[in-house]
């Protein structure tokens, strides 16, 4: 199947987590037996679950919320809002709605029916790049960005789960999250492009992209 045939996007809906009795009835019942709690000291404190240099935000009741990824229309206004909520040097708005058509692929990630992330991947022969994933800043380290990545590499790969088409990438060298987030999920460098970037104010200096491949 050519990359590009848009097999993705029919009935393309994935539901990556959904909201079940059970795990509502799982969450109150941990809820009661900590609200009775009484030893001092006994739970660490949510900074404690949280790497250096991650935001100190307590941490959502993932399992409790409706999540849903899904093909989007990337020129949709909420969209260029989370793009450049999320970016220090954002796409130009006419870049970002350029991202139409039968080579891209755009899915977003709803958590409870409110977007807060996407990815724009472009699709030739059997090569995926992933042009652009970002996740609000209100709701980054919940492990929402994973399961974003997750989602573009199940559609590269085959029914028995192996890599089926090359994925691609490139990331600014200072952007740590990301670079750990793509070593995480296997990819590795295979080249570097000095100046790539344009500067993130207030630097003034263009930056080195890390090309990446899984
Ligand atoms: C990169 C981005 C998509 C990650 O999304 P996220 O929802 O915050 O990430 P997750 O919570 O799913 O974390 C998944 C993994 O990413 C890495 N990661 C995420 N945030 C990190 C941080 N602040 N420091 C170090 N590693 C981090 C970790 O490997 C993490 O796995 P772990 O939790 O098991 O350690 C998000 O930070 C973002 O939108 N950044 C701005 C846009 C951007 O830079 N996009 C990439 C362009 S190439």
């Amino acid at each position: 199947m050519d990359v590009a045939d848009g097999g993705a996007f029919a009935g393309g809906v994935v539901s990556v987590a959904e909201r079940s009795q059970q795990s509502f009835a799982a969450t109150a019942d941990r809820n009661k037996s900590r609200s009775t709690a009484t030893a001092p000291g006994y739970y660490p404190m949510v900074q404690d679950h949280i790497k250096p240099g991650r935001k100190t935000r307590p941490m959502e009741p993932a399992e409790t919320l409706a999540k849903l990824i899904a093909p989007c229309d990337i020129s949709a206004p909420e969209f260029y809002l989370i793009e450049c909520a999320a970016h220090g040097a954002p796409w130009s708005r006419t870049s970002f709605n350029d991202c139409t058509g039968k080579y891209y692929r755009t899915q977003a990630l709803y958590v409870d029916q409110k977007p807060v992330g996407f990815t724009i991947c472009r699709l030739v022969a059997d090569e995926v790049t992933l042009m652009n994933i970002a996740v609000h800043p209100e709701h980054q380290g919940k492990g929402y960005g994973a399961l974003l990545l997750k989602d573009v590499l199940n559609y590269a790969s085959d029914k028995q789960n192996q890599p089926q088409y090359k994925v691609f990438l490139e990331v600014r060298e200072s952007n740590r999250s990301a670079i750990a987030l793509y070593r995480k999920y296997g990819f590795q460098d295979i080249g570097r492009r000095p100046g790539y970037y344009p500067p993130v104010p207030p630097a003034r200096k263009k930056e080195t992209a890390i090309v990446m491949r899984r």
